[in-house]
């Protein structure tokens, strides 16, 4: 039950605010300052209704007084009249609002619970303030390796600038975490961060989804509706792929950039934001320029602060940080209790490529840890496909030193692919064999040469 105080020196006041709200509120009386300030310690209430006369102090003294030990509590001014200057007064030292002598009943009621369930946000809104900066601070982004170092360290640099920056790096490598981690660390925080895809969205939207439109320019606006542009306001706006843009929404682009203005679609009012942009690509645009599918001019605009995050393959070191990392999510997330990772695993995952960067391992440590019913991680647990690039690329390395005959790593190659194929059709051998491009009796006779059977499929 929430509770709130009444602080009037006038009896009949107390009794009835009393009587209005003891059956919704746990209620606490005080007839003066020195009361209400014994009370406010003692049972710190939600809401004080507080007269503004009192006789022993200034009813805006007891306020200020009370704020600066309670900056939550939520209080609430009685006077008889209405006076403009005690109101702006009391509203500066942090009222919540007030309320005139007589009361109506349900009004009281209803501003005392609004005023609740507002404070009830503003504690929400500020929790999930907080909980974002962490998610966005540097905490949740690892890398030890000295470019991510780097990285981070220009991120520190460039948060609150407005200068344009360029993320540049294949798909999965962190674009859009580096991108958050920039707007979060930035003076615009507290503003919107917008993302838009420029590779999922069809060209004809594109233009509108970015500058938005109004109602009639086109068959199907029938109403004006605001672009990521106006959205992001104060804000930043992170344009993914920005490769996949045709070269007149490029155009556009470089006008906002250049004179910070733009126009919605069918409209003639020119419109001026301040946003902060962020692009990513995952594709080289030098090369594009040089085909003419991308503009000169844009490219040395968005290219202020270029930012180039290398595979995952090109800083193995940062893969045990990582790994670590996503073991704790992911333990967190499904309440495992996974600790490390065998020495055989952990090669495996050394000698591997990540194609698809830290997305494929984040997404390959979730899916073990879901599975998995150990506190370490094992090699078996690990898929084929990774198992067996990963052994293609020792065993290169062992064939070239001689350590491994060339045949040998022949058959290891067949295992691991005749492996993979059974356990993805359940064992089906003709599907397999399908999938493999030979017939049920090449697979058949392979199978016995290597020795593989059903029992296989576990211990791999
Ligand atoms: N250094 C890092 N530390 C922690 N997590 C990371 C790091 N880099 C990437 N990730 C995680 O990997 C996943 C992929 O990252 P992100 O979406 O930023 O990649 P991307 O480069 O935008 O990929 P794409 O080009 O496919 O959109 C995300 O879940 C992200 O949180
Ligand atoms: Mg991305």
């Amino acid at each position: 039950m929430k509770s709130v105080l009444i602080v009037d020196d006038e009896v009949g006041t107390r009794e009835s605010l009393r009587m209005i709200l003891k059956n919704d509120y746990e209620v606490f009386l005080a007839k003066n300052a020195e009361e209400a300030f014994l009370q406010v310690k003692e049972h710190s209430p939600d809401i004080i209704l507080l007269d503004i006369i009192l006789p022993d102090l200034d009813g805006l003294k007891v306020l200020e007084k009370i704020k600066q030990k309670e900056p939550d509590a939520i209080v609430m001014m009685i006077t008889a009249t209405r006076t403009v200057k005690t109101a702006v007064e009391a509203m500066k030292l942090g009222a919540y609002d007030y309320i005139t002598k007589p009361f109506d009943t349900d009004e009281l009621c209803l501003i005392i619970s609004r005023a609740l369930s507002t404070q009830a946000m503003e504690k929400e809104v500020k929790y999930l303030r907080e909980e974002m900066d962490k998610s966005f601070g540097f905490e949740n982004f690892v890398g030890k390796s000295g470019v991510m170092e780097d990285i981070f360290k220009i991120i520190g640099q460039i948060a609150d600038s407005k200068s344009t920056v360029l993320i540049m790096g294949e798909s999965g490598t962190g674009k859009e975490i580096i991108s958050r981690a920039i707007h979060y660390n930035s003076n615009r925080r507290n503003f919107p961060f917008v993302t838009i895809n420029c590779a999922a969205i069809p060209e004809t939207l594109i233009e509108s989804e970015l500058f938005g439109h109004e109602k009639g320019a086109f068959t199907n606006a029938i109403e004006r509706k605001l672009g990521r542009f106006e959205v992001a306001h104060q804000g930043t706006l992170f344009l993914d792929e920005i490769g996949e843009l045709s070269l007149a929404t490029q155009a556009k682009i470089l006008r906002f950039l250049e004179e910070k203005e733009f126009n919605r679609v069918g409209g003639s009012k020119t419109i001026k934001v301040d946003v902060r942009l962020i692009a990513a690509t995952n594709k080289d645009l030098t090369q594009l320029l040089k085909k003419g599918g991308f503009r000169e001019d844009l490219y040395y605009r968005i290219n202020v602060v270029p930012i180039i995050i290398p595979p995952l393959r090109e800083r193995k070191g940062d893969i045990p940080l990582l790994l670590d990392h996503f073991i704790k999510k992911f333990n967190k997330e499904n309440k495992k209790n996974v600790k490390t990772v065998s020495k055989e695993a952990m090669e495996l995952m050394m000698n591997y490529e990540w194609p698809g960067n830290v997305r494929e391992l984040e997404n390959l440590i979730e899916r073990v840890i879901v599975l998995s019913a150990n506190d370490q991680i094992q090699a078996n647990e690990l898929p084929f496909s990774l198992i067996n690039v990963s052994k293609m690329n020792g065993l290169k390395e062992y064939i070239l030193n001689g350590k491994v005959s060339f045949l040998k790593a022949e058959e290891e190659f067949e295992r691991g692919i005749i492996l993979d194929a059974l356990k993805k059709v359940n064992y089906i051998q003709s599907h397999a064999a399908e999938m493999l491009g030979v017939s049920r009796r090449i697979l058949k006779y392979k199978m016995d040469k290597l020795g593989i059977n059903r029992e296989s499929l576990k211990d791999s």
